[in-house]
């Protein structure tokens, strides 16, 4: 994690494998255009982008701003009402160029080193080039191969790092295969698996609730911490990913990336610094101390037609490319146990799914109660519970939930809230939180990307369960009304252990 005064990257140039997908429109691109804006992309760079379709330079950057001018105009979009800056467009369209060609052919890449070549006459970039994965999966290790075959990975003058995004790989046998396949011409260093949850804000901040302030760390562990609940809930359905949905599931999407590197933010050890690795480090010895999850302890859903935001959504298998049978899930839900000294017997339960009745992630972590015995003699049911919610999106901020003595002559309690809100404390500039990884990379920082072994360790977390769910088909699907908070069955995994989940 770098600091936010930190200088411009250094030269680069910046291969986009993908370059005409929706990634590289929506979030790759606009998060370029910031560190524009925040002046720290450097004086010097070149952005190459690569794909199948036919199209010029032109057409291509003319899309691109397109794409953002609409994003200023749609509401609750990053660029809400903030016009796309015609000089800094200049600089970053300027800087552009397109090669059309094939993922899976030799002379895509034979071209390409010629093309970087060339470019370093008219944009010298030190030799350092990132090359961004922005591709379907199943092109991850080919390309990374192909630039193998090209030498194009080897680090002399600047150095060769590659973005790969998620997923990576769809188990555990397949991410040690990707991870195996990678190795082969790549070293870890240059290797950044990207989770682009880590670039939020308020992720990041976490660690700096946590390790920054002396008096929270202290009730940090089993003797003070009941349980604790982390959300992700999407009010949306699939839109228009039903193809990709279908060889996915919530539990791949969501859980042993997005899901868990929360998770390990909330468990996770003080690392000794802030060093990549020592972070890195600390959050595969939460994964490690996971106890693999038994399917008892998992509950999965699929959602029906039902009402979100007062209107009528048809059900998953109701989507385009969904089979009309699908058993897919789009919930899910599992308790976990972290078997080590600060954790043991305090569950974490997870959940996330589509069609909730709101967009809302959270980590809840619920405190013990105090002892009732000063309140013997008082309506001691009134008691609240204490709470304090980290909440990631959409308000980002945190909020403490405590009891209070309510006025008046008699003793009674009432629930009362502390709230920090990050956008009332800090005037923050719009982000689609990939400019923080985005920037990391370009100055070698992998803090908040994933390591090979944390990947591998959190695939073996849930392995049971993908394996029980591979056996069994789901009987009851859809199991769940579009605009509700998940089925039945993931309140009872909770109220087996006398819990319930916090509202959505
Ligand atoms: N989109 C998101 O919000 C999002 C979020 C997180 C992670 N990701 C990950 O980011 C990656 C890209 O996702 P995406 O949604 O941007 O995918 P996408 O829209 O399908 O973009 C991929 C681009 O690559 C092109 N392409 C396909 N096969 C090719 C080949 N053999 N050679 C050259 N070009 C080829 C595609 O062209 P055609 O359209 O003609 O096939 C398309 O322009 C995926 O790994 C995805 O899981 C995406």
């Amino acid at each position: 994690m770098t600091d936010r005064k930190a200088r411009p990257a250094p030269p680069f140039a910046m291969v986009i494998f993908g370059a005409g997908g929706d990634l590289t429109k929506r979030l790759v691109v606009p998060a370029l255009y910031n560190l524009e804006r925040n002046g720290m992309l450097p004086e010097k760079f070149a952005i190459v982008g690569v794909d199948h379709n036919a199209r010029s330079v032109a057409d291509w950057s003319a899309g691109l701003r397109d794409f953002m001018d609409q994003m200023t105009q749609a509401k609750g979009s990053e660029f809400e009402d903030r016009r796309v800056d015609d000089s800094l467009w200049r600089r970053i369209a300027g800087s552009m160029s397109y090669i059309q060609g094939d993922f899976t052919r030799g002379e895509t890449f034979a071209r390409l080193a010629d093309h970087l070549k060339a470019r370093a006459k008219d944009t010298p970039y030190g030799g350092n080039v990132l090359f961004y994965l922005a591709a379907a999966d199943r092109f991850f290790g080919e390309i990374v191969d192909r630039l193998g075959e090209a030498n194009l990975l080897h680090d002399g003058d600047g150095w060769r790092r590659v973005i790969i995004e998620k997923p990576f790989g769809h188990d555990l046998a397949s991410a040690k295969a990707l991870n195996a396949r990678i190795a082969r011409v790549l070293k870890e260093d240059q290797t950044y698996r990207i989770d682009h949850f880590l670039g939020k804000e308020t992720v990041q901040n976490i660690m700096a609730l946590r390790f920054a302030n002396g008096f929270f760390e202290p009730l940090w562990n089993r003797d003070r911490i009941d349980h604790v609940q982390i959300t992700v809930a999407e009010s949306i359905g699939i839109a228009k990913r039903g193809k990709f949905y279908e060889a996915t599931g919530a539990l791949r999407d969501m859980v042993p990336n997005h899901l868990f590197q929360l998770l390990a933010m909330t468990a996770m050890e003080p690392p000794v610094s802030f060093n990549a690795n020592a972070i890195r480090g600390k959050k595969t010895d939460v994964f490690c101390a996971m106890h693999p999850v038994r399917p008892g302890d998992a509950v999965r859903g699929q959602y029906g037609e039902g009402l979100v935001g007062g209107e009528k959504v048809k059900g998953y298998r109701e989507e385009q490319f969904v089979a009309p049978d699908s058993t897919v899930e789009t919930f899910v839900a599992m308790r976990l146990h972290i078997d080590n000294w600060r954790w043991a017997g305090v569950p974490f339960y997870l959940r996330t799914g589509k069609r909730m009745p709101k967009r809302s992630t959270e980590i809840a972590i619920r405190f013990k109660n105090a002892p009732y015995a000063l309140f013997r003699d008082t309506p001691v049911d009134m008691m609240h519970a204490d709470w304090m919610i980290l909440q990631i999106q959409p308000d980002e901020g945190i909020r403490l939930r405590f009891n209070a003595k309510r006025p008046g002559q008699t003793v009674a309690l009432d629930g009362v809230a502390m709230d920090f809100r990050y956008a009332d404390w800090f005037k923050q500039a719009p982000s689609v939180g990939y400019e923080t990884l985005i920037y990391d990379c370009l100055i070698g920082d992998a803090t908040l990307f994933q390591r090979a072994d944390q990947v591998e360790a959190a695939w073996a977390v849930v392995q049971p369960v993908l394996d029980a769910w591979a056996a069994e088909k789901p009987r009851n699907f859809p199991n769940y009304a579009a605009g509700s908070a998940g089925p039945d069955e993931a309140n009872a995994l909770l109220a087996r252990d006398g819990r319930s989940w916090r509202p959505v």
